[in-house]
């Protein structure tokens, strides 16, 4: 399965990068950068240095959009702490980006692969609506999109109603859900049920001593996020979720929904929302994971983990 990854890695993102390392079943194409959980600048430096903790530097890694397409920039230091990966502490990165820009490199390596490539979002789609503006064409050549992105029923984690990804760049997803590509959204609904305590992390024993420590400081920080701001005991490991259904759908039941985005509302900007009833009677464009077997990804995560 050929995929690019679109990030803004981020304690969630990076733990995404670990298990896509330990899905033999997806080959990446490309990890683009993005704005969201910091600068695209930090982002891309922690892209640089996940791919070199995990022996990943054969894949290109391409500097994304710096800004949302109309709203000014958000970024979440209080959740992935100023550097954008907590405690952790990685060597800074020799390996370099490749000179063309994340939109650029989504266009080409989709056209030179039509109908073969899935893009796993993980961040702000910002990237992806600059691609589908550039060239729309791709709406029909790429295979499809996985997205953590939003939430229906649970509450929002920027704002009361909206989920983070989202709320950073609504447009860019409005554009997403407009295009006709095959999507499917892994929203808040669904990953806010998958926490990882410390009990997961003693169940890494055995792991790579290095990825094992970095899963440990980076994931104390988010500990301690969720604590304090959320009530919430462990860290949701949103993205890693989006990636695991990649080879592993089963581990969601998915419902197709005709789903839109409040792109003007005072309290509800951003909120995406699912018409369950079809009480709009428009064809559905998502497949929406609405619930998870939280055992079964924990144990996906964990075992996957140890086999790097
Ligand atoms: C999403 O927002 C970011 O903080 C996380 O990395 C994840 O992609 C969760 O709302
Ligand atoms: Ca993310």
């Amino acid at each position: 399965m050929k995929v690019i990854l679109d990030t803004d890695p981020g304690i969630d993102d990076a733990l995404a990068f670990i298990l896509l390392k330990a899905m033999p079943e997806v080959s990446l194409q490309a990890i683009t950068t993005t704005h969201g959980n910091t600068t695209v600048e930090k982002c891309t430096t922690n892209a640089l240095k996940l791919v070199e903790l995990l022996g990943m530097t054969d894949i290109p890694v391409a500097m994304g959009a710096t800004e949302p397409l109309v709203k000014t920039l958000s970024v979440a230091e209080e959740t992935h702490g100023d550097t954008g990966l907590g405690h952790a502490v990685l060597p800074h990165p020799t390996t370099k980006i490749v000179e063309v820009n994340a939109a650029n490199l989504i266009i080409d390596i989709v056209n030179a692969n039509p109908g073969e490539i899935t893009i796993l979002c993980i961040g702000p789609v910002t990237n992806l609506a600059l691609a589908l503006l550039k060239d729309p064409t791709l709406r029909k050549k790429i295979k499809n999109v996985v997205s953590m992105a939003g939430t229906i029923h649970y509450p929002g984690n920027a704002t009361p109603s909206s989920e983070y990804n989202v709320f950073c760049d609504p447009e860019s997803f409005d554009i997403l859900l407009r295009s006709g590509i095959d999507l499917t959204i892994v929203p808040l609904d669904v990953t806010y049920q998958c926490l990882f305590t410390k009990a997961h992390i003693e169940r890494l024993a055995g792991a790579r001593e290095d990825i094992r420590n970095f899963i440990d400081r980076s994931t104390a920080f988010y500990m301690e996020f969720h604590a304090e701001y959320q009530g919430i005991e462990g860290c949701a490991i949103n993205d890693p979720l989006a990636a695991a259904i990649l080879v592993k759908p089963d581990l969601v039941k998915m419902r197709d929904y005709y789903v839109d985005i409040e792109l003007r509302g005072e309290f509800t900007a951003a909120k995406i929302s699912a018409d369950h009833f079809n009480a709009s009677g428009k064809t559905a464009n998502a497949k929406v994971a609405m619930e998870v077997d939280v055992d079964a990804f924990m144990d996906f995560f964990i075992e996957r983990v140890k086999t790097i």
